[in-house]
């Protein structure tokens, strides 16, 4: 997507001089734009968990990279197979709950198995992780697409009248590749002409809402409005809410949606209100293996620091900095996310169509490999 008139793309490989991974460091979003480069697969693991890329798609992209550092780190040592195991180990231990990073990782490990050649593994490894990021570039695209008919049809139902969207969390492009995947719908909808508003949602504790969603549609030129985690139940009971979209971090194969702490609440008061409540994910984030998602989609819980402070952007001292909200001998939880039950979805719209949230309607769009 565009920044200040310039293309960029979230992650991406640098194979001249020493070879790294570069990325954009949302930590310092909305405030400061900077790429970083990452040289080893230690300082992928670090900018994964401690959220310098974040985002399912994000994530599982900057793993694949991480996986090409990883076999040039192994390719150097004396069992190749086994460092390259460890190294797997630590990048998928980084974040448990979005599923496109084991994709990833597993995804690397099988293609690079299949060499036995050192060199050879290394340039299938920078193969198949490009081929990641381009897969989930070209998946948010066709989201968009499909994505784009259910917004086109309000629209209508509106008679050309402003489409009002509510979103939580980030699921726009930084959170990806490139294009997003809730937010991929409203670009297109932008492209086709639609009036179309966003109710974007701060999502506390770390308010990828308010800093990333926020910046992102600014950036784009989407008309659109920060309200505090509370506030969607009340706008949707008086109509001013046409319809739900967020992203997901993991599916089950049921239709069980895990993403980003409060999305359940959201579903719910869609439900008590008759909003359509639509979440967009690629492919990469359904887990066919777990069916039950509320009861078996690890949540991450991170640590309490993100609830007892705030980061903002400081106009005297010039930087990112940090105030705490509330009394250090109170006891504070950090659940990272949760689970959406399937009967509150009204549909997932995939790169591959707009389908129920149902096992049986997965399945007639996806096949499994
Ligand atoms: O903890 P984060 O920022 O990595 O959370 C992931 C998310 O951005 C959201 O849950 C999002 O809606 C999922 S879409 C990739």
């Amino acid at each position: 997507m565009l920044v200040d008139g310039q293309s960029f793309q979230t992650v991406w490989a640098v194979t001249e001089g020493t070879a790294r991974v570069r990325i954009i460091d949302q930590r310092l979003l909305p405030w400061k734009f900077e790429v970083v480069d990452l040289n080893s697969v230690e300082e992928v693991a670090i900018a994964i968990k401690d959220m310098w890329v974040r985002g399912a798609g994000c994530i599982g992209a900057t793993a694949g990279f991480g996986m090409w550092l990883a076999a040039m780190e192994a390719a150097g040592e004396e069992d190749f197979a086994r460092g390259l195991k460890s190294r797997a180990d630590r990048l998928r231990g980084t974040r448990p709950t979005a599923v496109n990073l084991a994709y990833a990782v597993d995804r690397q490990l099988r293609a690079i198995g299949e060499v036995a050649d050192r060199e050879v593994a290394v340039r299938v490894s920078l193969e198949t992780a490009l081929a990641i990021a381009e897969e989930d570039v070209a998946a948010c695209q066709a989201i968009g697409e499909h994505g784009l008919k259910v917004i086109e049809e309000l629209s209508r139902a509106k008679n050309g009248g402003v489409v009002n969207l509510l979103t939580h969390c980030n699921a726009g492009w930084l959170a990806f590749v490139d294009h997003g995947s809730a937010t991929a719908p409203i670009y297109a909808a932008q492209r086709a002409g639609i009036a179309v508003h966003v109710w974007v949602d701060e999502t506390r504790p770390r308010n990828q809402g308010a800093r990333l969603t926020a910046w992102e549609l600014a950036q784009q030129g989407v008309p659109h409005t920060v309200i505090c985690d509370n506030t969607g139940g009340h706008l949707m009971q008086h109509g001013m809410v046409d319809m739900v979209i967020t992203g997901a971090d993991r599916v089950s194969c049921q239709g069980d949606v895990a993403n980003k702490i409060g999305t359940y609440l959201k579903a719910l008061a869609a439900r008590d209100n008759g909003v359509p409540f639509y979440v967009a994910l690629p492919s990469s984030t359904i887990d066919w293996n777990l069916r039950d998602g509320v009861r078996d989609i690890p949540i991450e819980q991170r640590g309490d620091e993100e609830v007892r402070m705030m980061e903002g952007w400081s106009a005297s001292s010039n930087e990112v900095g940090e105030v705490t909200l509330f009394p250090a001998q109170s006891a504070a939880a950090n659940y990272a996310f949760d689970v959406t039950p399937a009967r509150l979805v009204t549909g997932l719209i995939t790169e591959a169509g707009i389908c129920a949230a149902a096992e049986e309607a997965l399945l007639s769009l996806h096949q499994i490999s």
